[in-house]
C-alpha cells in the first residue's frame, strides 16, 4: 500500500462487550516488530511531527480520540481516530503528527521495524527534500 488508509478491523459484537482483532499480514500489511503506546497526553500537546524512512505503522485509538495529520509533502490529510476498531495504516515516507488528544486517550502504535533513530526524518525541510516522488 502506498497511501495512508483507515483499516476497518474485525469487530466481534457481544452483549458482554466487543472484541477487535489485529493479525499481522492478515488485516495489516506488515509483520509487527514493535508495539508502543502514547497516554497521559496533556491537553493541547502534539506528538509525532516526523516521518519514517522505512517504518510502516498502524495507529489505533484504543480509548478516547485524537487526530493524525498525514502529509506527503504536497497534501495534508487529517484522520480522526475515535473508535477502537479503526486502524490508521501509514506507509513509510509520510510526515505525520498526532494532535487534539481527548482526556484519557490511549494511542496504540504497531510498528514494522525495531526502534531506530536513524529511520526518523525530524526536519520538515529535509523531509521535503527527500521527496516521495
Ligand atoms: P518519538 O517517536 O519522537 O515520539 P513522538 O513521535 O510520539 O512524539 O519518541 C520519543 C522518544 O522516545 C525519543 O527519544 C525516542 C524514544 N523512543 C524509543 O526509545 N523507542 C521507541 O520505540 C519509540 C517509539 C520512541
Amino acid at each position: 500500500m502506498t497511501k495512508a488508509i483507515i483499516i476497518d478491523l474485525p469487530k466481534i459484537e457481544d452483549p458482554r462487550g466487543n472484541l477487535s482483532i489485529i493479525e499481522e499480514e492478515i488485516n495489516i500489511p506488515f509483520k509487527i516488530e514493535r508495539t508502543y503506546w502514547i497516554y497521559d497526553v496533556p491537553g493541547g500537546q502534539v506528538r509525532g511531527g516526523h516521518a519514517f524512512k522505512a517504518q510502516q505503522e498502524l495507529i489505533v485509538a484504543l480509548s478516547g480520540s485524537f487526530d493524525v495529520v498525514v502529509d506527503d509533502g504536497k497534501e495534508k490529510q487529517t484522520f480522526s481516530l475515535n473508535r477502537s476498531y479503526y486502524g490508521l495504516y501509514i506507509p513509510p515516507g509520510f510526515w505525520r503528527q498526532m494532535q487534539n488528544f481527548s482526556t484519557n486517550s490511549l494511542a496504540l502504535v504497531l510498528s514494522s521495524t525495531p526502534f531506530s533513530e536513524a529511520d526518523y526524518i525530524r526536519d520538515y525541510q529535509d523531509f521535503l527534500k527527500a521527496g516521495r516522488s
